[in-house]
């Protein structure tokens, strides 16, 4: 049995003890975080063994164990090394690193020890982004020709963010939300499915601002982004991350056929929909009642909506589980993140870089689930 342990455990660690509920066969075998106050507490309510300090962690658990990396953003890439340096497997919330150079030394550092590394979200492993994934593959909406995709999340400055608390009452970390920013938080939700559907991106033209700089904490992150992503494959998408225009999670694949449209990205059991283009003497519309695209046979359970999301945060845990028992690789291979990661910055900083962005990784496009071939 390979062992499993949590490092940071906050806001999202709840989200993902819910989720695991889901799998019967994995369990947390540890669980550390450098705030002793949060760490009893988290075990305390989800029953989990503490270690003391991250080196105990490291060595309590046999070689080639799973480590969880929920910490903040900026301690990902000194964590995620040091658990490759112990000799462990990594899935890393994201961003993977932030900036490239560390995101390569630790792909380097997987490849050379052999050891698996995947970054977060997961949603690409969705009964909805499965069911996206296949239609595309199947041809239902013709060719893809451009892909707008939104991840916009209200006003969140004026939001009572103070309020929000997971499950076992980590206050959600608006501090740390505000300066790490909606467009490394968030894009990757979006950058997963499209790179996962269409492949690699060749270029990125993108601009970001900070529109709302000063929030309860002075920050100039970019609370806004847009980016015109150009896949290798030749397809163009649009994406838009803010925390200022109105809530909008809509992605819409539009192809020679008409619309394949998914209205809620972060409910992993959202409808797929394909709205059908024809005409009518001399107009031509796309039909405003979208077919409802289904897969066939089983397909994973549905989870109950937590706060801004019904999403399994496990799911990428478990594929990584379960290549390591198949003895496969991961879908979410490094490459995947590394990619992911490249795109993610290139969108962030384009207000400092301007203009055309070459990209310089490369991935796969993510294998099917077996459930949605
Ligand atoms: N908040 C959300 O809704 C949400 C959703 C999805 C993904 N995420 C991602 O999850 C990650 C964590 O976010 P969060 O909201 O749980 O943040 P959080 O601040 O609530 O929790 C992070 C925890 O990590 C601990 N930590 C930080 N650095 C550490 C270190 N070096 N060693 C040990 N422990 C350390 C902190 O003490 C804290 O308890 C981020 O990458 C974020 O992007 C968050």
């Amino acid at each position: 049995m390979t062992s499993i342990a949590i490092i940071g455990c906050g806001f999202v660690a709840d989200l993902y003890m819910r989720s695991l509920e889901q799998f019967q066969d994995l369990s947390i075998d540890y669980v550390y975080d450098h705030n002793p106050a949060r760490l009893a507490t988290f075990c305390d309510y989800w029953k989990l063994k503490p270690a003391q300090t991250l080196d105990s962690l490291l060595t309590a658990l046999e070689p080639e164990s799973i480590l969880l990396n929920l910490t903040n953003p900026s301690a990902h890439f000194e964590i995620n090394q040091a658990c490759l340096l112990a000799g462990h497997h990594v899935y890393s919330e994201k961003p993977l690193a932030m900036d490239m150079a560390q995101a390569n030394a630790l792909l380097g550092l997987a490849k050379e020890r052999g050891l698996m590394l995947a970054s977060a979200p997961c949603s690409v492993l969705s009964e909805t982004a499965q069911t996206l994934a296949k239609a595309v593959r199947d041809d239902v909406v013709g060719t893809p020709r451009l892909i707008y995709a939104e991840l916009d999340d209200g006003f969140i400055p004026q939001a009572p963010y103070r309020d929000w608390k997971s499950e076992s009452g980590a206050p959600w970390p608006f501090e740390d939300e505000f300066r790490t920013g909606c467009t490394l938080e968030h894009a990757g939700y979006y950058l997963s499915w499209l790179i996962g559907i269409f492949g690699p991106v060749d270029r990125v033209v993108a601009a970001s601002a900070a529109l709302i700089p000063d929030k309860e904490i002075d920050t100039d992150t970019p609370d806004f982004s847009v980016a015109v992503l150009f896949f290798k494959s030749g397809v163009v998408a649009r994406l838009t991350c803010s925390i200022v225009a109105p809530h909008d999670h809509q992605i819409r694949v539009i192809g020679d056929k008409g619309v394949l449209a998914v209205k809620k990205a972060w409910d992993n059991a959202a409808p797929v929909r394909f709205h059908r283009r024809f005409r009518i003497r001399r107009r031509l519309i796309d039909h405003p009642i979208g077919k409802k695209v289904r897969l066939k046979g089983p397909r994973p359970s549905k989870v109950k909506r937590r706060g801004a999301a019904s999403m399994n945060f496990a799911l990428g845990l478990a594929e990584m589980m379960a290549a390591l028992r198949e003895g496969r690789d991961c879908r979410m291979s490094a490459d995947f993140a590394l990619h992911i990661n490249e795109v993610t910055l290139a969108i962030q900083n384009a207000r400092a870089t301007e203009g055309v962005q070459k990209m310089q990784t490369s991935c796969e496009v993510l294998k099917p689930m077996t459930w949605a071939r």
